[in-house]
């Protein structure tokens, strides 16, 4: 029996549901084609980008624990005409590429959008409302009106998909996100990193030169599995689910949740690149053992 790991997502076709999640693999053009190509990849996010260059916090900027990753890179990125020069020289990409960015206020994020979104090589946008360690970002994500006065702002100059990357550190999270699908947003990410800090008990004070991260890896996977469940319950607009996946068995759990796409982070860092032909073969063989043809069968079967 064949089994077809492709997925509709807002209009983008995807191979597989196995997305690259926005932040790992930075901003290289070469490199996000290079992965794109890469036969068991569905799509690629970049970093995050901003209307103009930004540095980022001074170093220690990760702390690695038992269970995951603390981050706190504070956002760096080389702005908007940087990048779009990165996809002039970078050659055509071979899954769809989705464009992270973020603003501070609603008319920076419709303009950072609008200039993105002229780039014939990019496919769909993903507003980064979530930060949790960048202050002025996470503030806008946390509310239901400002969330969809900015999605319908970039709706309105953009005609390509949109998808809003969500924030865990919030119990507003169902009520945001129904206010951006409510908006016209076409899906959401869900979730980004939770606000967390990690603190050195020899030199008695926070590792991060940023004080507070954002936790990624394996101890994020059941709040984002909520996160994804709980909005699924609520909203129409398909799911991009993000937290802490390592296994062809958490994006099964994610697939079940509601999920129409999972997206790797963390488990890049540890497993290398690779592991999306592992998750995508194992997520195969599973469907196969089920007698389920397509991924699209199970999406949010955990709810019925
Ligand atoms: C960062 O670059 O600071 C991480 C981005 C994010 O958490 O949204």
């Amino acid at each position: 029996m064949g089994v077809d790991l492709g997925v509709e997502l807002a209009g983008l076709n995807l191979r597989t549901p196995l997305i690259l999640a926005s932040g790992i693999l930075g901003l290289s053009g070469r490199l996000l084609v290079e992965i794109s190509r890469i036969e068991d990849v569905g799509a690629v996010t970049t970093k995050s980008i901003g209307l103009k260059p930004r540095d980022g916090y001074p170093n220690p900027t990760i702390a690695v624990l038992p269970y995951g990753f603390i981050n706190s890179m504070g956002l760096p990125n080389p702005g908007v005409d940087f990048f779009l020069k990165e996809l002039d020289e970078a050659g055509s990409f071979g899954s769809p590429l989705i464009a992270s960015f973020y603003g501070y206020s609603i008319e920076e994020i419709a303009e950072t959008a609008r200039i993105i979104a002229s780039h014939p090589s990019v496919s769909a946008l993903e507003l980064n409302v979530s930060c949790p360690h960048v202050s002025g970002i996470s503030e806008i994500g946390v509310k239901p009106e400002l969330v969809a006065e900015a999605v319908s702002k970039v709706k309105k100059e953009v005609g390509k998909p949109l998808f809003v990357k969500l924030s865990p550190n919030t119990h507003l999270i169902v009520d945001v996100a129904r206010a951006a699908a409510e908006a016209g947003a076409d899906g959401l990410t869900a979730v980004n990193t939770v606000k967390a800090i990690a603190i050195d008990a020899e030199l008695c004070k926070p590792i991060l030169s940023g004080v507070y991260g954002g936790l990624s890896g394996p101890a994020l996977k059941p709040i984002a599995l909520r996160c994804v469940y709980e909005i699924y319950e609520e909203v129409e607009i398909p799911i991009i689910g993000c937290g802490g996946v390592s296994s062809y068995l958490d994006v099964v759990e994610f697939i079940l949740a509601g999920a129409s796409a999972v997206a790797l982070g963390s488990v890049i860092a540890l497993k290398g690149i690779m592991v999306f032909r592992e998750l995508a073969r194992g997520l195969s063989e599973y469907l196969e053992r089920k007698g389920v043809r397509s991924v699209e069968e199970i999406v949010g079967l955990s709810h019925r």
